[in-house]
């Protein structure tokens, strides 16, 4: 097995050291990634649903119009990891089934994408088992040089009841981005929970979902506002 990928190597050399009964040092605060001051921002939306252009992807652009509300130069763009052919990761093979991993990851972490909105479909109360590889993918990304570190993260998810277990698959997908480093937001005021809570109510259709399409303007914004605040700090 790959040894840099073990546990060992999740925990990293300060983990390590603990394991080993020794003081850890703490680690320095990540530096030098993030959007350069002054500059346009970019927001991503990232949808992890198999299913191209459906409801994942729908509720993510109601999130990415209303980042772009949140303030001047304000780019976003959404990617589908549908078709992206990530498959199930395997620490002892990490290369086997990357398919565009790496693409999607070197878009994620440019220095001028200050948030990222993740989207999921609810697959039994949880994340989709491509957002779970994805996920489990961007360990490469937290041991090379945590390079989503900083950047505002908030989630979507999408599913075929009203309460089919929304909450519950942003609480997954958050513990993965906490490990990244990422500052989690929720949606913003008024409605100013977990983030956005969407119900394909009607075939694929999420436009009569009023509640939730709140939420997600709301998430939207309020990724795009911290964003803005990091990167003019
Ligand atoms: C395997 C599977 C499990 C699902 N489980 C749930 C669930 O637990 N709760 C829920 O509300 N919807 C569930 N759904 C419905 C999807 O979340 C819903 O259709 C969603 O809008 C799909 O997103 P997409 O249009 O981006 O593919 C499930 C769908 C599939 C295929």
């Amino acid at each position: 097995m790959t040894e840099d990928l073990t546990r060992r190597g999740f925990l990293g050399a300060a983990g390590a050291a603990v394991v080993a009964g020794v003081a850890a040092e703490v680690a320095p605060a990540a530096e030098g990634k993030e959007a350069p001051k002054g500059g346009p921002i970019k927001i991503i939306g990232l949808s992890t649903s198999p299913r191209k252009g459906k409801t994942t992807a729908a509720a993510l652009r109601v999130c990415l119009d209303a980042a772009k509300t949140a303030g001047p130069n304000i780019e976003v763009e959404l990617i589908e990891l549908a078709g992206t052919n990530i498959g199930v990761f395997d620490p002892g093979n990490p290369d086997a089934g990357a398919g565009d991993f790496k693409k999607v990851a070197a878009a994620l972490t440019d220095p001028k994408v200050a948030g990222i909105v993740f989207g999921t479909p609810v697959y039994f109360g949880s994340m989709s088992s491509l957002c779970k590889a994805f996920l489990d993918r961007c360990i490469a990304i937290r041991k090379e040089n945590f390079g989503l570190a900083n950047k505002v993260a908030g989630v979507v998810a999408v599913g075929g009841m009203r309460n089919g277990g929304q909450e519950l698959t942003i609480q997954t997908v958050q513990a993965a981005l906490l490990a990244q480093e990422m500052i989690l937001v929720g949606d913003g005021q008024p409605t100013a929970h977990r983030g956005a809570t969407i119900w394909n109510s009607a075939n694929d259709d999420i436009s009569g979902d009023e509640v939730g399409l709140s939420t997600a303007k709301n998430l939207g914004r309020r990724v795009a506002e911290v964003a803005l605040r990091v990167a003019r700090a």
